[in-house]
């Protein structure tokens, strides 16, 4: 089994659920409290052992590349002042790459721009929107099933029937409470054609396999190029799994879910 080694961040939306807020800073910038959203994933990420951070940004984004370099006027000014403690919530002792995503064509295709940073290992895939609080955080228990099954694994979480528009849907071959097997994948279906109510939450473990499919830029729901079509086209080779989060999900890409983090 190959170690999951770097992750892929989607970060060129354009924030409009969050205007005027969002018409310089970018939406991931956002802070839940003292810190950017991105920033939580980004520990998240480190947490479970990934070593190389990719973006996958947009115009626009110069804020949040800065985010994430070192700061030498800053950092001298805080060792002057002895300010140890403000120094380690700023240091960026990891590898950080970007790469830019030109046309809003999807989540697919977000994350088919970072194939060549990625090559060909396996890979973790962290929507920051959504923002997870659990202890131990959710991507780390990813790879720990990860690594005793291999495959892709999704984290899913069960929503309510009439919200499956929303999500991409798991159907399920076999759940045992903490892990779906998933036999297919539907990207956003009605309450009525869904084959479950196991949604696809924000953090993925995937094969390169998928950049295969992602090759041929088909459109699918919305008319857009969508990751959980190139999941489901790979299952004939590689199995996928749901891992059952264990914890509390924060949907910080609506208004609700930020003011309930940040009180969080
Ligand atoms: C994306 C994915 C969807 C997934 C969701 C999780 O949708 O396409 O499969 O369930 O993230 O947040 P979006 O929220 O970008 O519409």
């Amino acid at each position: 089994m190959q170690k999951v080694r770097k992750a892929v961040f989607p970060v060129a939306g354009l924030g409009t659920r969050f205007l005027p807020a969002t018409k310089a800073i970018p939406k991931e910038m956002l802070t839940i409290v003292d810190k950017p959203l991105i920033q939580y994933a980004v520990e998240e990420a480190l947490e479970a052992g990934i070593e190389d951070i990719i973006f996958v940004t947009c115009r626009g984004k110069s804020v949040l590349e800065d985010h994430f370099d070192s700061s030498p006027e800053l950092e001298r000014a805080l060792l002057a002042k002895g300010r140890n403690d403000l120094l380690e919530k700023i240091k960026v002792n990891y590898h950080v790459a970007c790469t830019r995503q030109s046309e809003p064509k999807g989540l697919g295709h977000a994350v088919w721009c970072a194939k060549n940073l990625v090559g060909d290992e396996p890979f973790a895939v962290i929507l920051a929107d959504d923002l997870m609080l659990s202890n131990p955080p959710c991507l780390k228990e990813m790879v720990k099933l990860y690594n005793e099954l291999g495959g892709n694994v999704v984290a899913v979480e069960d929503v309510p029937r009439e919200q499956t528009y929303k999500y991409g849907i798991l159907d399920v071959e076999s759940d045992n409470g903490k892990v779906v097997k998933a036999k297919g994948l539907v990207e956003k279906p009605t309450p009525e054609e869904a084959p479950s109510t196991v949604s696809i939450i924000g953090r993925y473990i995937l094969s390169p396999k998928v950049f295969e499919y992602l090759d041929k830029q088909e459109r699918g729901a919305g008319g857009e190029i969508q990751l959980t079509d190139a999941i489901a086209q790979t299952m004939s080779h590689v199995p996928s799994y749901g891992y059952r989060f264990q914890g509390t999900r924060y949907d910080c890409g609506s208004r609700k879910g930020f003011v309930l983090a940040n009180a969080a």
